[in-house]
């Protein structure tokens, strides 16, 4: 189906422990944030693109890609939630419906495999909620208390780890995500609002490789693997 994007960009990533916001460090030749763009510019559906950019961002003028007549620009907010309700009031702005298909996808997440997109879209073409790429649990898990001693393992073969793309319709996004951050509960991801309204967001087994680059290690990892 036909999608927009809303991409949050608004973050400091202050894990990487670098001199910039980790989205503008440099990959194989481009900012991470570059490469992720470039998974949807180049994918038939798309129908529009939204950044959300702090306020006082330096580097995302000067991105080529920033000029693309297909890419929009929002303010972000002092949370990843708050990012991302810009961008979808952006989009309402654009003439997008409330029934159209949006998918959030991190700015540090460049590794998505085309592949994983269209078995996204494919999946929930038809579904009433929407949902996610999610990878299972693939250690043993462990609940601790505040000492790190365990308390108890947990059956993994429940737990599956959120990526990006998460993919739901405008309107109810929108809505889920304006209630959630009113109430002051914690929404990490686009899911976790759709489950506070009361929904069940589908679960679409991706790859593992798409990472969110969170530590230094990260990009070297992908450098590495982009090389070979
Ligand atoms: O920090 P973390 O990696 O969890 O951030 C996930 C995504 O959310 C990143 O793409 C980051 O730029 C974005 N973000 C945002 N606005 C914030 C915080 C994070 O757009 N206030």
């Amino acid at each position: 189906p036909p999608y927009w994007v809303v991409i949050p960009a608004a973050g400091i990533g202050s894990r990487m422990r670098a001199d910039r916001p980790k989205q503008y460090l440099q990959l194989a030749g481009k900012t991470i944030l570059e490469h992720t763009l470039d998974c949807f510019l180049d994918h038939p559906q798309l129908l529009g693109l939204v950044v959300c950019v702090a306020n006082d961002d330096a580097y995302w003028p000067d991105l080529a890609c920033s000029a693309d007549p297909r890419v929009h620009q929002a303010n972000g907010g002092s949370e990843r939630a708050d990012s991302v309700l810009c961008g979808l009031q952006k989009l309402s702005g654009l003439g997008a419906s409330d029934s159209d298909w949006v998918l959030v996808h991190d700015a540090a997440r460049p590794n998505l495999a085309v592949t994983d997109l269209n078995q996204l879209l494919e999946t929930l073409a038809d579904d009433p909620v929407g949902g996610l790429l999610a990878v299972p649990a693939r250690d043993t898990l462990k609940r601790a208390d505040a000492d790190g001693r365990v308390q108890e393992t947990v059956d993994r073969s429940v737990i599956w780890q959120a990526f990006t793309p998460q993919m739901f319709r405008l309107g109810s996004l929108r809505e889920a995500l304006a209630d959630a951050l009113a109430s002051g509960v914690a929404v990490t991801d686009e899911a976790s609002a759709l489950e506070w309204a009361g929904h069940h967001p589908r679960l679409v087994e991706g790859r593992a490789d798409n990472l969110k680059i969170t530590r230094p290690e990260d990009l070297q990892w992908l450098e590495q693997r982009w090389k070979s």
